[in-house]
């Protein structure tokens, strides 16, 4: 009884035109048969602490400076904290929504009536993993997914066998995966930059653990969605909204012509990771193989797709939107909820590169793979279901 949805028409298409900016604000051509994407507006603002705390505040928010020249991302990587690889849980940015609720009822709105409207919650990193499946060509995903109240709940579904080999990459391309978050400590400072000119420098030892994160509600075509994703910095402060979010990202030198085309790949993942919350500047750094910073690079989000347009290795940023909304719209109609509500129905969602994805109901083998003992309804917490009984 599984459904398929599969990418053979989506390719082959004809593509309207590019997004270059968000309707309706946009000031650029846009075709009658567009996906239209609203612009994400920033809702609630959280961090985690060193011991993985969460916490309503900035505590964890970090202020982009500029690093210095020839930068050595190996710096400190005996003294990285690693955050354990973990499920692909939606706890924290239920946290992040039920403080949101509680805020509203303390100007005495409901709690949970704003969700009505709202068609699907997610992390930024599954929204990405999506809407750029048309483009993936090695990588395979899950998803668990719930209906509750009318909205559906994504979830990646991460094997035990994925996390313990997570949890085991080989040294070298460990190091490669430290150069990130060096050079993320490299851009980054506690306080906003000097501006009589800070000396560039180290921003402090790496600890995955912290990291601050953004919920922002937007829209997809008519689907209404509460995504919540990291940020990496903000440039001078930060003002509530996305508009001075700030994403980092390192990338092997570009040598020749063709490294040009695996760059710009690239840039479809740096493009929707940041578009879909909002974030309007990458700044990419770009080092050798062995981790010498060379030279920095500053993109305009929306200026992405036209860059990369008629180039070899090109993507369209509407093909994304529409098999986007076309998944959504095949979930909206077969994902359901059990006839009691006692029993989690957790549907699972499996993408095969260059094929599809297939929708299916777990069995109750496949529930108790996600309950793991805790209090959870499903992949829920208690807690959440919960807020929505009272
Ligand atoms: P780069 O972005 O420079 O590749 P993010 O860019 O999302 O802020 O993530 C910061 C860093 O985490 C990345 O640096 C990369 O080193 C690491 N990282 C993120 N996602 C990863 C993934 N799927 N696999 C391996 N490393 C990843
Ligand atoms: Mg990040
Ligand atoms: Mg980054």
């Amino acid at each position: 009884e599984s459904k398929r949805l599969h990418l053979d028409n989506v390719l082959g298409e004809p593509c309207a035109n590019a997004s270059l900016a968000y309707p309706p604000t946009s000031h650029v051509t846009w075709s009658p048969h567009a996906i239209p994407f609203q612009k994400p507006q920033s809702l609630l603002s959280f961090s985690y602490s060193p011991s993985r705390l969460l916490e309503f505040s900035d505590s964890a928010m970090w202020y982009y400076v500029e690093p210095p020249g020839g930068a050595d991302l190996q710096h400190g990587y005996d003294r990285w904290i690693r955050r354990p690889e973990e499920k692909g849980r939606i706890d924290g940015l239920l946290r992040g929504i039920a403080k949101i609720g509680s805020d509203k009822e303390k100007r005495g709105e409901s709690s949970t009536t704003w969700l009505r409207d709202v068609g699907m919650v997610s992390w930024r990193g599954v929204m990405t993993k999506i809407l750029t499946a048309p483009y993936e060509e090695r990588d395979p995903w899950e998803l668990n997914i719930m209906l509750l109240d009318g909205t559906l709940y994504f979830e990646e579904y991460i094997s035990d066998a994925k996390i313990r080999e997570k949890n085991n990459i080989p040294p070298k391309q460990r190091i490669q995966m430290y150069y990130g978050y060096s050079f993320e400590s490299f851009c980054t400072s506690d306080r906003p930059p000097d501006p009589r000119g800070r000396m560039p420098g180290w921003g402090g030892d790496v600890d995955t653990n912290v990291q601050w994160c953004c919920v922002a509600k937007t829209k997809l075509a008519d689907t209404r969605m509460i995504i919540g994703g990291e940020v990496d910095c903000v440039r001078e402060r930060f003002d509530g909204t996305t508009d001075n979010f700030v994403e980092l990202k390192t990338s092997l030198t570009i040598r020749g012509p063709q490294d040009e085309p695996r760059f710009e790949k690239k840039l479809l993942k740096f493009y929707f990771q940041s578009f879909l919350l909002g974030v309007p500047e990458i700044i990419v750094g770009f080092r050798t193989p062995s981790g010498r910073l060379t030279t920095l690079q500053e993109f305009k989000t929306l200026q992405i797709p036209r860059m990369v347009r008629d180039k070899p290795g090109s993507w369209d940023p509407q093909l994304c939107l529409g098999w986007g909304s076309r998944f959504i719209a095949f979930l909206k109609e077969n994902v359901s909820s059990p006839p009691t509500q006692d029993v989690p129905c957790i549907w699972r969602a499996s993408f095969t590169p260059k094929s599809g994805v297939t929708l299916k109901p777990l069995d109750q083998s496949g529930v108790d793979e996600v309950v793991n003992g805790e209090d959870r309804f499903g992949f829920f917490p208690s807690w959440y279901i919960n807020g929505f009984m009272a």
